[in-house]
This record gives structure tokens, sequence and C-alpha cells, in this order.
């Protein structure tokens, strides 16, 4: 898809007035948060959508950085984070063009970015992790190929979507700290709804 076609697919999904994946963050970011992420932290998150996991993450009082595609999408996150008090720097930006800083993150969320296909994937997940800080953390929830049965969403693509073996190599360099497939309900707005086959990844940049 044309960075254009892209645009226009995702600010179509996003335009309604609901949270098409809800105002929730992401459990799997809130339970990672809780345990790996403290202090006065610079976060940045990564097609961010409309904005609950930036506004749960400047929550918690870190610095955060948010960009997406889709500037349908951004407006959302706006005023989500209007209504909880929050500041956050969002900006409307895919991940190709987006001004990939060396070392310059505490931590990265990448929840549900499996718009990538295996080209963009591979430069996106090196971005990543030249930006993380020694020592900083990527946090990462996707689906698995086992996603592609229960239909609850996802992008429906086999080649988009995460097996151990390809993480661990698209994390090379980093030491991977939790790497899990598990199955499990999600209920993220009316688009992440249901029996889902989920990857879990905590990674941290060695110091
Ligand atoms: C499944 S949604 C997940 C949104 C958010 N991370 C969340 O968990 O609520 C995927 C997001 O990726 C964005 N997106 C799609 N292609 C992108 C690209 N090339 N660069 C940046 N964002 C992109 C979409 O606009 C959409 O917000």
């Amino acid at each position: 898809m044309s960075f254009t076609d892209a645009q226009k697919f995702w600010d179509a999904r996003f335009n309604t007035e609901e949270f098409i994946f809800g105002t929730e963050p992401n459990e799997f970011l809130k339970e990672a948060t809780l345990k790996y992420l403290s202090g006065d932290l610079n976060v940045l998150c990564v097609a961010d959508g409309e904005g609950r996991n930036s506004v749960y993450l400047a929550k918690q009082g870190f610095k955060v950085k948010a960009f997406d595609l889709s500037p349908v999408a951004v407006e959302k996150s706006k005023k989500l984070a209007l209504k909880n008090n929050v500041n956050i720097g969002f900006f409307v930006s895919d991940c190709d063009s987006w001004k990939w800083k060396e070392d310059c993150y505490d931590a990265i969320a990448a929840i549900f970015i499996q718009f990538a296909d295996p080209n963009m994937r591979a430069r996106l997940f090196k971005h990543m992790i030249s930006s993380l800080k020694p020592g900083g953390i990527l946090i990462i929830q996707g689906y698995t190929p086992k996603q592609i049965e229960h239909k609850t969403g996802g992008p429906g693509k086999i080649e988009n979507l995460y097996t151990k073996s390809m993480m661990i190599e698209l994390l090379g360099g980093l030491k991977i700290l939790e790497l899990t497939e598990h199955e499990g309900e999600l209920r993220e707005g009316n688009h992440h709804i249901g029996m889902s086959a989920l990857m879990d990844v905590v990674a941290i940049k060695p110091i």
C-alpha cells in the first residue's frame, strides 16, 4: 500500500466519534510499564493510534512523544490527552519518515504495529533499537500467525504476524526479558475484541 493509500485507509477507520481501540491502555503495556518503567523517562509510542497508550504513559509521569500515520487519529489523541490533563508531543508521521534519533528514548512502546510488512518491519525494528538509550526498554504486543484463525483483529496477512524465531532475529543486540506466546481475550474498543493469539515482548538494550 502506498503512503497515501495507507493514510486514507486508516483515516477512514478512525473517522468516527468512538475510539475504535478504546480509551484504556493495552493491558500488556500496562503490566510491563508497572514492572519495568519508573522514574523520569523519555518514552516514544510508535503508531499510537488514538492515544490510549501514550495517555496512560503520560499519566504515569513520563515525558511522552507519539506519532501515527493518521491525522484523524492524532486529532483524537490530542482530545484524549486534554481530557486526561496530560501533555504529550503528538506528531503525524509514518514510521519511515519519523526523525529517529540514536540513543534517545528510555522506553519505546510498539503495540499492534503489524501494518508493517517484512521489509518495513526490518527497517522499523532497526530504528527502534538504535533509538533506545543503553538500558532502554522496548515493549511490544502483536499477533501470532494463529490469529488468522481467530479473525478478531490484526492485519490478516500472515507475513506481518510475529513468530518467536522472527522476534529473536529482529531483536538482535537486545537482551530479551520476556517473549511469550499465548491466547487470551482482548477487549479493546470494537476492533480488537475476542479470543486472540498474542505475542508479548519486553527487551532491554545493553548498557
Ligand atoms: C492496529 S492500530 C494500533 C494503534 C495503537 N498502537 C493502539 O494500540 O491503540 C495501527 C496503527 O498504525 C498506524 N499506522 C499504519 N501504518 C503506519 C505507518 N506506516 N507508520 C506509522 N503508523 C502507521 C495506523 O494509523 C494505526 O493507528
